[in-house]
């Protein structure tokens, strides 16, 4: 008589090659409106990732309260936030995507990981720095402080090989595996230790309105930044207001930060050599350089817009895809937990 394979089996069915395939786990925060520099950075490679990797992607709403935070938005933006990634093409039978404070695991280990993470590491992070700008210390958040432990804890936890992420995040995934090795070296071999996986192209996607400054959803002007939900119009009139660097030439070069810029999102979003753009825009203005860039970025998000207006009044179904995903992921946080209570004396 034929075994009736039970829902849950089924579902995670393109995992049974698991054993060959790399996992990777990547986060993003619920904080703000969805970048085109997190869509360049990091979720456009996971959606190229989830065919040939096990890929678990928790949407990091406990990160996100290290900054101010309003209950109600953080809420609202965790769902949004769901449908935005899905609408990008993130496909919740390929890929776990699920909620971080669904999952206690993170928590409970990031306290045991603190005790394996020194002060002045944390001290050093760029982010801590940059985040608290000129804050005191009376007005610094701890959560601020300890971000990158429960960031490090999202990691181990799922003994992840690769961490595909933005450039900003390098040394917050250095950081882990210093963790992690100081953890595996007290307690014996725990976790694996993995590797940042930062494209060339892609990985700092800069401001718009200055191309020091990287592309951010919480920069204080929206002219900063592409919001994946912009409409078109707003879209061409950031980009035609982007600011340029002096002279006439579109080229990408060291000296031309804000070209080079530009030149990076128009080819990423029309798979197109950047070489290749700077031959067909020889001579060219700015003016049709950047009509026909606002065109190309405005034509890429078009179908990720229609889809995401369809997902976004489909709730239950969102609400469904998000528990699978929690029972997925917990079949790896839970073993694995018990495993460091072992090793650490917390179970009797
Ligand atoms: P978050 O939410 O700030 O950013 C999510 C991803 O987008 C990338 N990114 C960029 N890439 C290129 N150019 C940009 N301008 C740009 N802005 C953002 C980020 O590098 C990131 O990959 N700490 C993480 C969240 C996190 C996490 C994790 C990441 C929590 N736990 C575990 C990986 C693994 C963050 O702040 O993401």
């Amino acid at each position: 008589m034929a075994t009736q394979v039970p829902e849950t089996e089924a579902q995670l069915k393109p995992m049974t090659d698991a054993a060959k395939r790399k996992r990777i786990l990547s986060g993003i925060q619920p904080s703000g409106d969805l970048t085109l520099g997190n869509y360049l950075g990091a979720i456009r490679n996971w959606v190229i990732q989830q065919d040939e990797c096990e890929s678990f992607h928790p949407i990091v709403n406990l990160h996100a309260m290290s900054g101010s935070f309003d209950p109600e938005a953080l809420r609202r933006r965790t769902l949004e936030l769901a449908a935005g990634l899905l609408a990008c093409g993130i496909d919740p039978e390929k890929a776990v995507l699920f909620v971080q404070s669904q999952i206690p695991e993170h928590t409970e280990l990031t306290w045991i990981l603190c005790t394996q993470t020194m002060y002045g590491e944390l001290g050093r992070m760029i982010q801590f720095k940059e985040k608290r700008g000129t804050a005191s210390d009376a007005k610094t958040s701890a959560a601020l402080f300890f971000y990158p432990v429960l960031q490090g804890a999202d990691i181990l936890i799922y003994d992840a090989d690769l961490v595909p992420v933005g450039e900003d995040q390098r040394q917050h995934i250095e950081l882990t595996r210093d963790i992690g090795n100081r953890f595996n070296t007290t307690f014996g071999e725990t976790f694996k230790l993995p590797e940042a996986d930062i494209k060339t192209d892609g990985a700092r996607i800069m401001g718009l309105d200055d191309p020091a400054k990287k592309m951010s959803k919480s920069a204080a002007s929206p002219a900063n930044y592409i919001a994946l939900t912009d409409e078109p119009d707003v879209i061409r009139k950031k980009i035609n207001r982007a600011v340029t660097d002096s002279g006439s030439e579109i080229v990408a070069r060291q000296d031309k930060p804000a070209l080079t810029n530009l030149l990076t999102i128009f080819s990423l979003m029309t798979d197109t050599p950047v070489a290749d753009l700077e031959a067909r825009y020889e001579g060219a203005g700015y003016g049709q350089f950047k009509r026909d860039l606002g065109d190309a970025v405005a034509d890429h998000l078009a179908p990720i817009q229609a889809r995401l207006k369809e997902l976004t009044s489909e709730r239950a179904q969102l609400e469904s895809i998000l528990h699978r995903g929690t029972e997925r992921a917990r079949e790896v946080t839970v073993p694995k937990m018990e495993r460091v209570r072992e090793v650490t004396g917390l179970s009797l």
